[in-house]
């Protein structure tokens, strides 16, 4: 007789049960997993991993969630703001190397300046690339107004990380006041959908106080919001901030990099034609967390292209990579690592999300 593990990869649907069952594989049964994932993606998506250049703009932040290094509260983070002509560069890198696309990504901000130079910059980076460069936003929350600005002047896809399903769980992770109402963060992602936006969303694996059922729950959620492309990583934990006096509850840094592992796996069986990103997380916990993120089903990277300057600033955890060598050769050795793997790159093409045009004709 199979076994239960065996019989719940052939499934096409998946209880909350089969789920906790999945992401609670032992070493065995998770080289199944990952294998059964792959072959799943290269069924629904292909065998090729997009690039989106990541720009971290700014990380003056004005919330202060309890995970993150660039918290407001933060007073040891060096805030910096990148400048319009080193994104446009930036942008600019990105087009001439074939990226497809790139992400704008920064601590939330709502200020009218804030906006209108995104809104700007948006113009410009269409400009440059006679409208062929992708962008997508990760900005956090905006208002609806804000939403649709940005989308009309050019950004076509939004990442906003739903980051604790339940909301039940998500004051342990994030202050109980008006900036950090869950409520308002899903309501987000509906404003985002409405505009005409690919949404992506995701969630942190490994954070204190998380069970297994948290995550398999994670997972449903993002099903039922029937989300178009997803990043999720490793909660890494950052000295300068309040849940870093939790630290002697997480799991070890590798079983924390393999239970996210077992997490994109899942997510690519319950949702096998989306977007899922190998994260800079993943890779800062295991040095060939990439290459292991796309042989579990992942099929998205961003290489990042923040001036060299700033990249130390962007410490959203401990031990972020902030990349020494130059841009250039941190590209080619990422690209000879994907051919290695076995994968090809999906050179000067978008690559969205086939479940967002699947939504579209229906
Ligand atoms: N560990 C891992 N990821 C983190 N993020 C913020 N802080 C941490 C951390 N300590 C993630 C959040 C956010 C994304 C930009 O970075 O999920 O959405
Ligand atoms: Fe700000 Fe995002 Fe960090 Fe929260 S996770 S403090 S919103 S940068």
């Amino acid at each position: 007789m199979k076994n239960n593990f065996d019989k719940i990869l052939r499934q096409e649907n998946f209880s909350k049960e089969d789920l906790v069952t999945l992401i609670s594989a032992c070493k065995k049964d998770m080289e199944k997993l990952f294998s059964r994932a792959r072959e799943v993606k290269e069924k629904h998506v292909g065998n090729k991993v997009y690039f989106r250049g990541l720009i971290e703009f700014s990380n003056i932040c004005g919330k202060n969630c309890f995970y993150c290094g660039i918290r407001a509260g933060n007073k040891n983070a060096t805030r910096y703001e990148v400048k319009d002509k080193e994104m446009l560069e930036a942008a600019r890198y990105a087009y001439e190397k074939k990226f497809g696309s790139i992400v704008i990504q920064s601590g939330e901000r709502n200020d009218k300046n804030f906006i209108n130079r995104i809104d700007n910059l948006i113009r410009k980076i269409k400009q440059l690339s006679s409208g062929k460069l992708g962008i997508t936003l990760s900005l956090g929350e905006q208002t609806e107004e804000t939403y649709r600005q940005w989308f009309e002047s050019g950004a076509h896809r939004y990442l906003l990380r739903i980051e604790v399903s339940n909301p039940g769980l998500y004051p342990k992770y994030h202050p109980a006041d008006k900036k950090h109402d869950y409520h308002r963060r899903l309501e987000s992602l509906y404003l985002l959908r409405k505009v005409g936006y690919q949404v992506g969303s995701g969630v942190l694996t490994g954070l204190p106080f998380q069970a297994h059922e948290d995550l398999a729950d994670d997972l449903m959620f993002l099903k039922d919001h029937d989300i178009d492309m997803v990043g999720m990583g490793p909660y890494i934990e950052h000295a300068d901030t309040p849940l870093y006096k939790h630290r002697n509850m997480l799991l070890t840094k590798q079983e924390r990099f393999y239970l996210s592992l077992k997490m994109v796996a899942t997510l690519r069986l319950l949702m096998k034609d989306i977007n899922i990103a190998a994260t800079t997380a993943m890779q800062t916990l295991d040095p060939g967390g990439h290459e292991k993120a796309f042989n579990a089903g992942a099929n998205i990277i961003m290489p990042n292209l923040t001036p060299a300057k700033y990249r130390e600033n962007y410490l959203l955890y401990n031990d972020k990579p902030t990349i020494d060598e130059n841009t250039d050769n941190y590209i080619k050795s990422l690209k000879e690592r994907i051919y290695s793997a076995g994968y090809e790159i999906g050179y000067g093409e978008w690559g969205d999300s086939r479940r967002f045009f699947k939504r579209s004709e229906r």
